[in-house]
């Protein structure tokens, strides 16, 4: 193998919290340990694909102490458009494969880590293969869909947030005797909602893996209350689809799509079978941002380090994961087989259950 000169790094999808902690750790090991030149390449793919190339060499003193506790991508991301089939102002679609091995070509990349999730995995790894660049993978999403890892970076500090948003919500439903909805982001994934809405107390958590009927809902509203409780919490993750099976999404003015809507349907559903107001909070984007939690930090400061291990040991093609207490490294193959959805006999479906949480039909 030839000697490791420059390394690229980048981060591909939605942002979250710890990518900047995940970028400091591999230029910190990497300029440090190996003595390489590390390049940031700006927003995604764009960056590589684009010209003048739009990159930066990051150094020790890049990281002047506020970044690893800032959220979002000093970098910038991307999750528009898959450059294996970009679709141009005049309706054509391209595929930019040979900007970016050119781009690869003219920094003199001699491996790229990209930080991103299970579809920035995918696209990426079938790119650098078309580029002849290693690639090493970094976990990162709020929805912690990535398979192979049990957390990816992100989802610690979205999981605080959501808490967070339940610990604010419950004295304003109870003040109020309502029903309190909470809809929360994940994607077409549960992971969100399940581990929030344990950790903010939820009565109700609706998860688009385990149906659900508007008179399990109903239920368990009619009982809480009858219990004597004042008030009910719902949390619902943004893919669940409709009673008839219909995703619900809003368009944006770019012609893209996002989830959207469902804590709204649920509310007009159970609205009429009960004395008690009903309300919906849309978590949004605001699950994205704050602080990045202490394990995040961690999670981002492990993976960057061992990742520039693969690079040096020319181990490619593979993503740093964690398991039990520790990092790992999985190959590609494994992880970009779509999205890890919750598993039916995950543990904390057995604890809500046990709690008497609602989480869908048994
Ligand atoms: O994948 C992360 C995520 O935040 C999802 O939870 C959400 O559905 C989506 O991205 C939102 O995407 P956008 O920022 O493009 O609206």
């Amino acid at each position: 193998m030839a000697a490791i000169k420059t390394v690229g790094v980048l981060t591909s999808g939605g942002d979250c919290a710890g990518l900047n902690a995940v970028i400091r750790a591999v230029t910190y090991h990497a300029v440090q340990r190996y003595g390489w030149k590390i390049l940031g390449i700006q927003d995604s793919t764009l960056g590589l694909m684009d010209r003048p190339l739009r990159y930066q060499e990051l150094r020790v003193n890049t990281f002047d102490g506020r970044l690893l506790r800032e959220s979002g991508t000093f970098l910038g991301t991307t999750s528009k458009d898959n450059p294996l089939h970009v679709r141009m102002p005049d309706g054509t679609i391209r595929d930019r494969t040979t900007d970016f091995a050119e781009g690869v070509r003219q920094l003199g990349l001699d491996a790229l880590i990209v930080i991103g999730g299970d579809g920035s995995m995918r696209i990426l790894s079938q790119l650098c293969e078309r580029a002849h660049v290693g690639m090493i993978g970094v976990p990162k999403t709020i929805d912690n869909d990535v398979h192979g890892t049990d957390w990816a970076v992100g989802f610690a500090t979205a999981l605080s947030v959501v808490t967070e948003s339940l610990d604010r919500l419950q004295p304003t439903a109870a003040s109020h005797h309502r029903v309190m909805i909470l809809e929360v982001m994940g994607r077409d994934t549960g992971h969100i909602a399940l581990n929030g809405g344990l950790a903010g107390g939820a009565d109700i958590i609706i998860v688009p893996e385990l149906p659900y009927t508007i008179e399990g809902v109903m239920q368990r509203i009619r009982q809480t209350l009858s219990e004597g409780r004042s008030h009910v919490m719902v949390v619902i993750a943004e893919g669940v689809k409709t009673i008839d099976g219909k995703k619900l999404s809003v368009k944006h003015s770019s012609g893209q799509t996002s989830y959207g809507g469902i804590g709204h349907y649920l509310a007009e559903q159970i609205a009429p079978h009960t004395d008690a107001e009903v309300r919906v909070t849309v978590l949004g984007h605001l699950q994205r941002g704050g602080t990045p939690s202490a394990r995040d930090r961690l999670l981002a400061s492990s993976f960057g380090v061992h990742a520039v291990e693969l690079v040096a040991q020319g181990r490619f093609s593979r993503m740093v994961a964690w398991r039990d207490r520790g990092v790992i490294d999985v190959p590609l193959t494994e992880v970009t087989i779509g999205s890890r959805a919750l598993d039916r006999d995950d543990p904390l479906i057995r604890t809500a259950r046990g709690l008497g949480t609602y989480v869908g039909e048994p």
